[in-house]
């Protein structure tokens, strides 16, 4: 079969890895891929906002199964306008997509499927925040709307910094339209699971459990990223699992399917575990980054299969292997908040170990040949082992092999779970 991959990080890299390896796929496309996932996959330039290139791309290349990875596809209705075509799509109608594309959307969407979460406003200005904020206790939780590349959500101590935030939300307009509106949410204690399902909209395939490291520094300090680095597979006590299911999952599924909408793709809930139990603190639309670089080796089976059954709403079995995986970000100097790019990477970018590899997330190739940093999370390394304990050697030996000016990486990926 011959697949498409849309996207360009390390998310997509890992997709297209899998696929590589699936028996059943014999060509591997990108759009856009990028010089690191060119060497897995044929890479292609293509405006994916003119709709007549696109046809006669599709036309062109009569993919098997097109994969979306990033939402922001997903929300624009690519997914809709590939299936008007007649291409067989992972990846959710605009509408389900809404489910990320808008934070109030998720939340009605969570309240009417009976499924629990953070108490909230919707608010649309200062005073009103302000004034709702009487109902929280701080933290106070600000999130945007819209889609924001990470940088919509503000967690406030005081109501001095809450007032900033939805100043620069609302009057400085610095998320644009993506801020115009805004959840204020009761904070929560507790730790976060990835809980990712395939589902065709009626039934659901959980995948492995991962654990991602939201911020950026040692012992979860530091701003919020999209992700430092992941473990996988995460055990979690079975009463706890079966609570999520019968409080989450279903209730989730039923309403998805009594609202009509399609859903043929990967669902990842955001699970928050509190005292009081399970409670969805978001949806996304796709897979998770990095989270998807854990999980995508663990199938044992043929990720071309299992994605072509779901284009065509059909849920297959899956096995798993009994194998951990660990992944850890390294990082440019700057990021979250500004990135420096073009710092050359010293060392072996190529490098593979027995078990162990790179994942290219943001780098690019200068005029001389060398990799340099092109994006936030430049590169993932990638272990696997017959232990939690053995993958993470393996990654943090496989992260050693490069360096650069300013690289940020964690020294504690998997840690609390070890
Ligand atoms: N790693 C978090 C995310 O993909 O949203």
């Amino acid at each position: 079969m011959r697949f498409l991959v849309l996207g360009q990080g390390g998310r997509e890299h890992a997709l297209i890895r899998a696929l590589k390896f699936s028996p059943s796929v014999t060509e591997v496309h990108a759009v856009p891929g990028s010089e690191g996932i060119s060497q897995d996959a044929i890479c292609h330039k293509l405006d994916l906002s003119q709709p007549n290139e696109v046809e006669a791309f599709m036309k062109r290349y009569q993919f098997d199964c097109v994969v979306v990875g990033p939402e922001n596809y997903l929300v624009q209705g690519l997914s809709d306008q590939l299936r008007a075509l007649g291409v067989p799509v992972v990846g959710p109608s605009q509408i389900a997509a809404q489910l990320e594309g808008s934070k109030i959307f998720a939340k009605e969407f969570m309240v009417a499927a009976g499924v629990p979460t953070a108490a909230f406003q919707i608010v649309d200005d200062v005073e009103g925040t302000l004034k709702a904020a009487a109902q929280f206790t701080p933290p106070y939780v600000l999130k945007a709307d819209g889609l924001a590349a990470g940088k919509g959500v503000y967690l406030c101590d005081t109501l001095a910094e809450l007032k900033s935030a939805a100043e620069g939300l609302f009057e400085k307009r610095i998320l644009g339209a993506a801020g115009a509106r805004a959840l204020l949410e009761q904070f929560q204690a507790g730790y976060e699971i990835s809980y990712l399902i395939l589902t065709n909209g009626e039934r659901a395939q959980a995948l492995p459990l991962a654990q991602d490291h939201k911020r950026l520094s040692d012992g979860d300090v530091g701003p919020n990223t999209g992700g430092m680095g992941v473990v996988a597979p995460l055990t979690i006590d079975a009463a706890l699992r079966s609570e999520i299911e019968t409080k989450i999952v279903q209730p989730t599924l039923r309403h998805l399917q009594g609202s009509g909408l399609l859903y043929r793709g990967v669902l990842y809930i955001g699970v928050m575990v509190t005292e009081q139990g399970p409670t969805v603190l978001e949806f996304n639309v796709r897979f998770g980054d990095p989270e998807a670089q854990v999980i995508m080796p663990l199938l044992d089976g043929d990720w071309g299969y299992v994605f072509k059954q779901l284009s065509g709403g059909e849920l297959v079995p899956m096995k798993w292997k009994n194998l951990h995986m660990a992944c850890v970000v390294q990082a440019a100097p700057g990021y979250p908040d500004a990135p420096v790019k073009g710092v050359e990477i010293e060392g072996d970018a190529g490098f593979q170990g027995p078990s162990s590899y790179f994942l290219h997330a943001g780098t690019s190739k200068n005029e001389r040949g060398q990799w340099q940093t092109s994006g936030g999370r430049v590169i993932n390394a990638i272990g696997m082992g017959s232990s939690l304990k053995e993958a993470l050697s393996a990654a943090y030996k496989q992260a050693q092999k490069i360096t650069w000016k300013g690289m940020q990486m964690r020294s504690d990926i998997g840690r609390k779970q070890l």
